[in-house]
């Protein structure tokens, strides 16, 4: 039987456990008050099939069963999970979601057969230690960035990604839907973008130094109706999707779709194809009126499709060199009277800004957006370090901090030859079980502008899904524990208790099917065969 004290994240206050528990079987009923309906599918759902237990309807005071309510005395996404004997399991939750992050701890209680998809010992009674837990999490954002426009994640493996987020208590999908590389949600009023921007004809292999090429064509898209699904698959798991359509760099593959957003004056648009290797790349959007109407355009389609307050206009790694050599770009700055090309990027961000405000929305964007002053409501995903969201926060924005040094699973795990992913710099399960998301020197005030943190999946070197695996797990569970947890300060984190607790989390993940990073390192298929995907002597890391 497995305790609270196992529980992955930790929870906030677990009383007991003792030796004897509830038995749950066949016959054990569910009570679910009005607002717990998306808790009482899943519980059905995912019990049902994984351990055969069907949790029929019954009533509320039924001995032994499992009840689920709302209690306003909770904190928002807060729960309390009591099983005691005779009375059975109860989970009361703040709102819905505090109800449905309970279930997840229920889950975990019932042990890694309940990661299964069927039941691999039918008929049997499963126990939950007598025990009380009182939890809550720390953030209310708590995220996961999915690159799918680097490599593209097959709709069903986000589906599955969502899954693996809300059993960790993960709340927002952050995903990367455009990039020079891949264009990747339809947009109906502009159908090159999938129809060509969706493809790339082959793909630089490992670092962009790297002398192989991986001569298949790569690519996908979501359709509307797929992106209709995804979200509705995450509200159900009380998880938001954030869109992030990046701009006005990282456009590569829309210009390939539409020579006519680059800048033609300085550059023959028409020549460029979807990016095949991988960097910053120097073919930005044009900043011309009609280049401001195909997005606005663009964001209709996706505020339609993606019910977030927020949404993400990237705004990073935007090279100005073309801007700087095309007449066009320089006549719109001394129309404007802008401060140079970096003041054009501001203007193009902001306009978007006020765009969205008027819909209700709010901008958020990549830590560059600070540069040239936002409005109120524009939030910042502070990456490069923490002084973006720090400035951020002292200017009264709120914050998702992910800075690279700590939450960036791209980058390896250990710093020896083996790894198969071999880029960025070494990123340990220590360091990001140390990563604090709010930085010293926050008055009270502006900590509370940070409003969580996330960690980011970028893809280049991520082929398929087990790659993905590899690099996000084990450090995910430590990531969602950093972000739902109350730790101490990081010098003062109990790593060594985090990893005890983390041999019976590798069951679950197991039962799961996670092609995680063993502990220990990777297993020899987990290894690149040859100088595949090693770094090349002499370049620097990949990012
Ligand atoms: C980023 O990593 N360019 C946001």
């Amino acid at each position: 039987m497995t305790s609270g004290n196992e529980i992955i994240p930790a929870p906030r206050a677990v009383e007991g456990p003792t030796r004897c528990g509830v038995l749950l079987d066949d016959s054990t009923v569910l009570w679910a008050a009005p607002g717990t309906g998306s808790t009482e599918r899943w519980l059905r759902a995912t019990l049902g099939a994984a351990l055969g237990l069907p949790l029929p309807p019954g009533p509320a005071e039924a001995r032994g069963g499992v009840r689920l309510l709302l209690d306003d005395t909770l904190e928002p996404e807060s729960y309390r999970l009591s099983v005691i004997a005779d009375r059975g399991v109860e989970i009361r939750g703040g709102d819905p979601a505090g109800v449905f992050w309970g279930a997840q701890t229920l889950r975990q209680l019932l042990g890694p057969e309940a990661f299964r998809r069927a039941p691999v010992r039918p008929g049997t009674r499963y126990g939950v230690p007598h025990q009380i837990i009182e939890d809550g999490p720390r953030f209310p954002w708590r995220g996961l960035l999915l690159d799918v426009a680097r490599h593209f994640m097959p709709k069903e493996g986000v589906l599955r990604y969502l899954d693996l987020m809300a059993a960790h208590k993960l709340n927002v999908l952050h995903l990367h839907l455009t990039d020079d590389q891949g264009w990747r949600v339809e947009i109906e009023r502009h159908p090159r973008l999938t129809e060509v921007g969706s493809w790339r004809s082959r793909t630089k292999f490992g670092h962009r130094a790297s002398p192989l090429w991986d001569e298949r064509p790569h690519g996908g898209f979501y359709t509307q109706d797929d992106i209709r699904e995804i979200v509705a698959y995450a509200a159900e798991r009380h998880i938001t999707v954030v869109p992030e359509i990046d701009v006005p760099g990282h456009s590569q593959a829309a210009i390939a779709a539409y020579p006519e957003l680059g800048n033609t004056d300085v550059v023959d648009t028409r020549s460029l194809s979807v990016w095949d290797t991988w960097g910053i790349n120097p073919n930005v959007l044009a900043p011309t009126d009609n280049t401001l109407r195909f997005y606005e355009d663009v964001f209709e389609e996706i505020l339609a499709l993606f019910p977030s307050e927020f949404v993400h206009v990237g705004g990073d790694e935007c090279p100005k060199e073309q801007w700087r050599d095309s007449p066009t770009a320089q006549a719109r700055i001394r129309e404007l009277g802008l401060a140079g090309e970096d003041g054009l990027q501001a203007w193009f961000v902001g306009h978007f800004d006020t765009w969205l405000a008027a819909r209700g929305r709010r901008l958020i964007g990549w830590d560059e957006i600070l540069e040239g002053g936002l409005a109120d409501g524009a939030a910042v995903s502070s990456w490069r370090g923490y002084a973006g969201g720090i400035a951020a926060a002292r200017a009264g924005h709120d914050v998702v901090m992910c800075p690279e040094q700590h939450v960036y699973l791209d980058h390896r795990q250990d710093g020896g030859a083996e790894e198969p992913v071999p880029i960025g710099y070494v990123r340990t399960l220590e360091d990001v079980y140390r990563f604090e998301p709010v930085p010293p020197g926050l008055t009270p005030e502006e900590a509370a502008h940070v409003l969580g943190a996330q960690a980011n999946v970028w893809t280049e070197a991520m082929e398929d899904p087990a790659r993905v695996d590899y690099q996000v797990f084990p450090r995910l569970a430590a990531f969602a524990e950093v972000a739902w947890s109350r730790l101490p300060a990081p010098e003062r984190r109990d790593f060594a208790g985090f990893e005890r607790r983390m041999v019976a989390h590798y069951e679950r993940l197991d039962a799961l099917g996670v092609g995680y990073r063993p502990p220990g390192g990777p297993k020899p298929w987990q290894k690149r065969p040859g100088v595949l995907g090693r770094p090349i002597e002499g370049t620097p890391p990949m990012r």
